[in-house]
């Protein structure tokens, strides 16, 4: 899929991966396809709560073994995430902060984690999720960040991204803005906000996490991706999935592939959508499924392109000949 992507002017199609999936070595083989999947992001190891679990403690080594096979590979690295109000160590969560010591260590952690991975990101998410869930409600999301230091530690974050690895492209990650609406109008306000700020910000991520009866069409999607383009931005579909309710159906599973042909389309006729990234590529794997009901969209399943038993997804060739 990276080959094809790439044949037809994007920089990659890549996939979200974990470590622990590494065991699997057909799991193993694919990820280490370029011609499959031409870039990496780390589910979770970039998170806060692992690459520093102590006010004095940093630990990369997770998140290392996936941009040193990145490196061994020639895939790009999609690093995720510095600042978002989930995955946070306890010490900070749990910490009496006043607005300069919580600023500090917000730009602690943002500098340190971008200079050890200074030249090896191609993009960071800089900000992860800062509006409301609520696609009806555009506004910044009350969580300790805004509480405490208010909605320039946006504008914060990325100033110091940027300082720390001038090369780096730096995006604002969101989802439910791939579609109209006051929360896709909110994402648009926080992109100016930050450019109101004189800050640099490069690229805004299109989550894209849906399901077959309410994902955006084609041309919805396409004019969603307008929207940020035309305010100077790259874009990138960054967490690609498309849940189902189980048990599956042919049907089902159609509705599924037109979902991920339209998404890869939209993303192919929009010139600055630099590229797709695939939320994992095998069911057995994904975050979404019968293991993690009792925490996220219960009942849901079978949202990536291959099956447990490794069958292609007619989303997988849907996707081929999209390409
Ligand atoms: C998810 C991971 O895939 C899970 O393993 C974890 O338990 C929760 O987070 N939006 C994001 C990602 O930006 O970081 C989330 O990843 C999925 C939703």
């Amino acid at each position: 899929l990276n080959d094809l992507a790439q044949r037809r002017g994007k920089l990659y199609f890549g996939t979200e991966t974990e470590t622990w999936e590494f065991n699997d070595t057909t799991y193993l083989s694919h990820l280490n396809n370029v011609r499959e999947f031409g870039a990496l992001v780390p589910g979770n190891s970039m998170k806060w709560e692992v690459i520093q679990p102590g006010r004095y403690e940093w630990n990369f080594t997770l998140a290392d073994q996936i941009v040193d096979l990145a490196e061994h590979n020639g895939q790009h690295m999609r690093c995720h995430n510095l600042v978002w109000h989930e995955q946070l160590p306890g010490w900070l969560v749990n910490g009496t902060w006043g607005k300069e010591n919580l600023t500090a260590v917000m730009i602690d952690h943002v500098v340190r984690e971008v200079t050890h991975y200074k030249g090896k990101c191609y993009a960071w998410d800089v900000v992860n999720e800062v509006l409301n869930d609520d696609p009806n409600n555009g506004t910044l999301r009350s969580d300790m960040w805004l509480d405490i230091i208010g909605p320039e530690y946006i504008a914060i974050a990325f100033e110091h991204a940027a300082r720390a690895d001038p090369h780096a492209k730096l995006y604002y990650n969101e989802y439910d803005i791939e579609f109209k609406g006051p929360k896709h109008d909110g994402a648009m306000k926080v992109v100016k906000m930050i450019q109101d700020a004189g800050v640099r910000i490069d690229g805004i991520g299109f989550e894209s996490h849906f399901t077959p009866s309410t994902a955006p069409g084609l041309q919805e999607q396409m004019d969603c991706m307008k929207d940020f383009t035309d305010l100077g931005l790259e874009l990138a579909v960054t967490e690609l999935d498309v849940r189902i309710l189980l048990p599956d159906s042919p049907e089902e599973l159609e509705q599924q592939e037109t979902v991920y042909v339209d998404t890869v389309e939209a993303c192919m006729n929009t010139e600055k959508c630099v590229g797709m990234t695939v939320w994992d590529f095998w069911d057995q794997n994904s975050w979404i499924g019968p293991l993690t009901w009792d925490l996220y969209y219960n009942g849901y399943g079978e949202a990536d392109l291959y099956f447990a038993n490794w069958t292609r997804k007619p989303a997988y060739t849907g996707i081929e000949s999209a390409l």
